[in-house]
């Protein structure tokens, strides 16, 4: 790429914390194979500063900011415009300056992941019966593009049952969203069951009743670890039909936040592969 005398694009990923993410890598390869002059780093933000460092990253000249855990709620707070889709979401992972220098929020999420359940995996989710585990910002940045789908009914599962229920109420008359603990999870077996939880950085699995599989079952983690998450393993353990790891989110997220700064749409499939030859350490 000859860049002499044009001064190279800055974006970022902001979070607390980011030093095991693979963003860099990411934009990084889809930079090269696009011949973009840009760059791509990490900034670990201090919880309390998130709104000026958002703001003075823009004032210095970046041009865009992916935000991952804590700040995806504070951003949304932070910019001046939502795109619908931050706005159903209440969460923003995509920053960028419009026209007339506002600042606009957008969510890649929910597409990164719809992305890679049709587009990558080849799956149907029209008609299908659907679990999702958790009801944190993981589930609120894709509800809103799973019920576009038109499943049969989602079930959201999660410890606080009230989270799951504030969430559910959101998306009212948008399809058949029923809630439960992880104990009474009814309406099963489930035809996909995603893990939205965090509980696997821990090393943990909610606790899971077996009856909402069948032989059929995908089960999908958002989270990814080297050699399995708890959840892919204990999908693997009770005979589901597959257990996939969220890499696919990741890089599909971040090929949506490309084409939204860039104008262009990167090929994902090389750098999917890339990730998969050395499976990093969780951080969107
Ligand atoms: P994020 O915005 O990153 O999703 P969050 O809003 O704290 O983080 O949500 C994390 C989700 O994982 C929540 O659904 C949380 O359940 P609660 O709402 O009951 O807190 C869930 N979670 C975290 N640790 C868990 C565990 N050990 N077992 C089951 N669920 C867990």
């Amino acid at each position: 790429m000859k860049t002499d005398g044009v001064p190279t694009d800055r974006y970022a990923l902001i979070g607390y914390p980011v030093s095991h993410s693979r963003s860099p890598f990411i934009h990084g390869m889809f930079a090269a194979a696009t011949d973009q002059n840009m760059l791509y780093q990490l900034i670990e933000v201090l919880p309390g500063r998130v709104t000026d460092d958002i703001r003075s990253f823009f004032d210095l000249g970046g041009k865009g900011l992916n935000v991952t855990v804590p700040y995806k709620g504070a951003a949304a707070d932070t910019v001046d415009i939502l795109t619908t889709r931050a706005s159903d979401a209440h969460a923003v992972n995509t920053i960028f300056r419009d026209d007339s220098g506002a600042l606009v929020g957008d969510n890649t999420d929910g597409v990164g992941l719809t992305r890679d359940l049709e587009e990558n995996l080849n799956l149907t989710l029209a008609g299908q019966n659907i679990l999702i585990l958790g009801a944190g910002g993981a589930t609120h940045g894709v509800l809103g593009p799973l019920l576009d789908r038109k499943p049969s009914a989602v079930c959201i599962a999660n410890r606080t049952l009230e989270r799951a229920a504030e969430l559910a109420a959101r998306y009212l008359g948008k399809g058949h969203i029923h809630v439960s603990g992880f104990h009474n999870i009814g309406r099963g077996p489930f035809d996909l069951i995603i893990n939205a939880t965090s509980a696997g950085l821990s090393g943990d699995i909610p606790p899971l009743p077996p009856e909402i599989i069948h032989s059929q079952t995908i089960c999908y983690d958002m989270s990814y670890k080297s050699g399995g998450t708890p959840f892919t393993t204990w999908a693997q353990e009770h005979g589901v039909a597959m257990a996939h790891q969220g890499l696919g989110m990741l890089v599909e997220q971040a090929a949506e936040a490309f084409f939204i700064w860039r104008g262009i749409r990167p090929n994902t499939e090389p750098v999917l592969r890339a990730l998969r030859e050395n499976t990093p350490a969780k951080t969107l």
